[in-house]
């Protein structure tokens, strides 16, 4: 079968895949500034599951099946309130420093933000969703390298109901480490975009995200400007997540993933901002 590539940059079009067949479809969903960022590092910190849901309503429910969890997410950036949620201050909000071991192991967490758990539970029905940040896109590239999935769909959960430059150039480095595998599919001019933006601006990825919306938004907030560096880096963690049949994000069985035998080339040889 025909191989195909594509990137969402918007959540209109990610909200479109619940009429689409996704079958023998991999979805890669990232929220660079902040939520898949948060997701991964609260797994690589120990976290047991991540359920991501759309409403303060439905994480204040599924506290009260579950008491044991951790609610996590934000408005406006901030962790969600008592004065939000009808009066429980959640444990965490949206920043990954906040996920620290102590406060995460072996902890089931409940996340509500913005775009990213929106984006995550839009691409529910897809055959595999996986949790993409900067810190773990080699692992993402190495499991898509071996699985090889018909279909791949760059889902940017964007910022509001915009596209957002952060996202798109985490898409455009998995889309130009991916080329060779899909290029003579069917390839998207959404992916072509993604594609030939990330080689402009890869070199620096603190300045581009200086004229990103949600970038500038966290680096003018002093207790959430150190995110954006955190949120940055790349390569750091060598395991992939995916969002599993019953709604929870976990690790996928394969922890560490090295690269193909003789494969010396890597997109993160280059320097990193
Ligand atoms: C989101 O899910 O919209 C973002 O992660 C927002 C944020 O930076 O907190």
């Amino acid at each position: 079968m025909t191989r195909s590539i594509e990137v969402l940059f918007t959540p209109a079009e990610y909200s479109a895949l619940a009429d689409r067949d996704l079958s023998g479809t991999a979805c890669v969903v990232l929220d660079i500034l902040r939520a898949t960022t948060t997701m991964m590092t609260a797994l690589a910190n120990g976290a047991e599951a991540i359920i991501p849901v759309l409403e303060i309503a439905e994480a204040l429910a599924l506290k009260e099946q579950q008491p044991d969890v951790l609610l996590a997410g934000e408005r406006d950036g901030l962790r969600i309130r008592a004065d939000q949620s009808g009066g429980v201050d959640f444990d965490l909000g949206n920043s990954p420093r906040e996920f620290t071991p102590e406060k995460v192991r072996g902890k089931t967490i409940v996340m509500t933000t913005t775009n990213g758990t929106r984006a995550l539970r839009a691409c529910a029905q897809a055959e595999t969703v996986l949790i993409g940040a900067f810190l773990n896109l080699r692992a993402v590239v190495n499991w898509i390298r071996r699985e090889l999935p018909t279909h791949l769909v760059l889902v940017c959960s964007g910022t509001r109901e915009q596209a957002a430059l952060e996202d798109t150039l985490a898409a455009g480095a998995l889309c130009e480490r991916l080329w060779p595998y899909y290029a003579s599919g069917q390839v998207a001019d959404s992916a072509e975009i993604a594609r030939r933006v990330y080689p402009l601006l890869q070199a620096d990825l603190l300045g581009a995200m200086k004229h990103a919306r949600n970038g500038q938004r966290l680096l003018h907030h002093p207790e959430l400007r150190a995110d954006v560096y955190y949120c940055i880096q790349r390569e750091t963690l060598n395991f992939v997540a995916g969002l599993h049949p019953d709604g929870a994000v976990r690790k996928l069985a394969c922890d560490v993933i090295p690269p193909p035998a003789g494969d010396t080339t890597s997109v993160y040889s280059r320097p990193a901002a």
